[in-house]
């Protein structure tokens, strides 16, 4: 009850850490005896993606909650991640070390307004992208993610209308790509757009060699000017697989940690941001809140517990399903 108090208060337990402790080494023995597992993005920090059983993009991440046979899944992520694990695998306990790691893309459309919005048209499929909430999934018809949002677009009858939700940049790079003319809901990921036209053009004259590799979240003026648009898992096989040497990657700049790994030898330039921050690139500061005394506290503790009420999970569950069976 006490530990219950603290998440509600601060959606984290901050259960201070003996000092001295090998985070490290307790996290993977708790690991082992709880029977858990750790997903990540990639956009959580190098630390945490290096003990993760499991790193990927928001569509790999939702297929490996899925199939996880463990009773603890630990998500190193968002909270619309998270909640989608539990969707889609309602017999684990699903943990999140701080509930606090929201989205703006899931901010932007709450529940009852999105209901408002579709009723205006009653004849639409409604697609969202996945990151949204449990409560805007069960609305929608199909989820889809960056990695496959034109090809779930692309399933749908010609003659129907499509509301495209919350993303409005992915939204219309799906346009584009698919021709359609989509219904779109006004939100962006304030990661992505926080990304800076002018720096990044400076950049690309110093560079005049490397490659400007995009998420579909930046904003249209930039993905004009990308030789490749993908999700993160598509950017990271696309620096391993290009014969390029130099690549200048918009996106957060998480994903750098594994473009390292997989292409030691090439140079990888993470797209400036308007405000700077530490490291003068884009990072999300809600993936960011994944720690690894958070993520100790969270798995020794077993909270902060991720829950969905059964009737939103019904609903959510179906749009995912539809999403995956493409
Ligand atoms: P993907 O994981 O689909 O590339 O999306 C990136 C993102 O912004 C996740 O929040
Ligand atoms: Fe949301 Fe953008 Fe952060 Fe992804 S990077 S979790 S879309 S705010």
């Amino acid at each position: 009850m006490l530990f219950d108090k603290e998440v509600e208060k601060v959606g984290y337990l901050s259960r201070s850490i003996p000092e001295g402790m090998d985070l490290k080494l307790e996290i993977l023995k708790l690991k082992k005896e709880k029977n858990a597992v750790i997903l990540a993005h990639y956009y959580v920090s190098d630390e945490i993606q290096s003990i993760a059983d499991f790193v990927g993009d928001s569509l790999a991440l939702a297929q490996a909650s899925k199939s996880q046979k463990s009773d603890i899944i630990v998500f190193c992520g968002v909270h619309f991640m998270a909640e989608t694990a539990k969707i889609l695998n309602p017999t684990a306990k699903v943990l999140l070390p701080d509930l606090n790691a929201g989205c703006s893309l899931a901010d932007s459309a709450p529940g009852p307004e999105f209901e408002v919005f579709i009723a205006q048209y009653p004849d639409a499929v409604v697609v969202s992208y996945i990151n949204c909430s449990s409560e805007v999934k069960a609305l929608s018809d199909y989820i889809c993610t960056s990695s496959n949002a034109v090809e779930v677009v692309n399933s749908i009858p010609k003659d129907k209308r499509i509301i495209f939700a919350p993303d409005k940049n992915l939204g219309m790079y799906v346009q584009k790509v698919t021709g359609r003319d989509l219904i779109l809901w006004e939100g962006a990921c304030i990661v992505h757009v926080n990304i800076s036209v002018e720096k990044l053009d400076k950049l690309k004259l110093i560079h005049p060699d490397a490659e400007l590799i995009a998420h579909p979240e930046c904003l249209p003026i930039i993905l004009d000017s990308a030789s490749f648009i993908g999700s993160t898992k598509a950017l990271l096989d696309y620096v391993q697989k290009s014969p390029s040497q130099k690549f200048i990657v918009a996106t957060e700049a998480g994903i750098l940690y594994q473009m390292k790994q997989v292409a030691p030898n090439k140079t990888i330039i993470p797209a400036p941001a308007l405000e700077s921050n530490s490291c003068a690139c884009s990072e999300c500061p809600y993936m960011k809140m994944n720690t690894m005394v958070k993520l100790y506290n969270a798995l020794y503790y077993e909270m902060p517990e991720i829950k969905v009420n059964p009737k939103t999970q019904e609903g959510a569950l179906k749009a995912l399903n539809n999403m995956l069976s493409i």
